[in-house]
């Protein structure tokens, strides 16, 4: 392939939409992009009160192999997850009531997200200004009770490669 081919190859593939029906839905969604996922990967689950976010992250951790179920981040900030595979961790972060870079520090969010382990985030907004250039940023709408819409952006190589994968399951 041409450098030109793969760019505009690259463009078509930066951006993946998806619509479930129900949590059990969001689910089975969040295991197949789970189970793609590599060392390093940093996901930004972005939307309103209720979105979904959790309920994604939950199928996430599930297809990536964890241990334990996960649970509402409320009163922790940061679920460290195990699996059975290998010593990769996976944290699942809520950063809602991190109010500044100092804050953050506190729980060691840098370290996590500059490491080799996989990373998802709730309320990445509030840590912008920390956040890898190369990430897959997912957009959840509620388009009814029971309806979200996600949109999945990828900024950077690897989460490019991500993203493909993902086209090819949930095609
Ligand atoms: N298609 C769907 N996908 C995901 N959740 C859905 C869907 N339809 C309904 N729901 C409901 O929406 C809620 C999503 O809650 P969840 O805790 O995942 O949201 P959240 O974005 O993490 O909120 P918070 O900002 O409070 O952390 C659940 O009660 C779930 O049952
Ligand atoms: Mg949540």
């Amino acid at each position: 392939m041409t450098p030109n081919v793969r760019a505009f190859s690259e463009a078509l593939m930066s951006s993946v939409e998806v619509v479930t029906h129900g949590v059990d839905a969001t689910t089975q969604l969040g295991q197949h992009l789970g189970a793609l996922l590599r060392g390093g990967d940093v996901l930004c689950l972005s939307g309103d009160l209720g979105a979904g976010k959790t309920a994604l992250a939950r199928g996430l951790a599930l297809g990536w192999g964890a241990l334990e179920p996960v649970s509402s981040p409320t009163f922790v900030f940061v679920h460290e997850h195990r699996r059975r595979a290998d010593a990769q961790r996976l944290y699942h972060v809520d950063c809602y009531r991190l109010q500044s870079e100092a804050d953050a520090a506190t729980i060691g969010l840098e370290d996590m997200l500059t490491g080799e382990d996989v990373v998802l985030l709730e309320w990445p907004e509030q840590v912008e200004s920390l956040l890898p250039a190369d990430r897959l940023w997912i957009s959840i709408e509620t388009l009814d009770d029971n309806t979200r819409r996600f949109t999945a952006e990828a900024v950077g190589k690897r989460h490019l490669a991500l993203l493909t994968d993902l086209q090819t399951q949930v095609k």
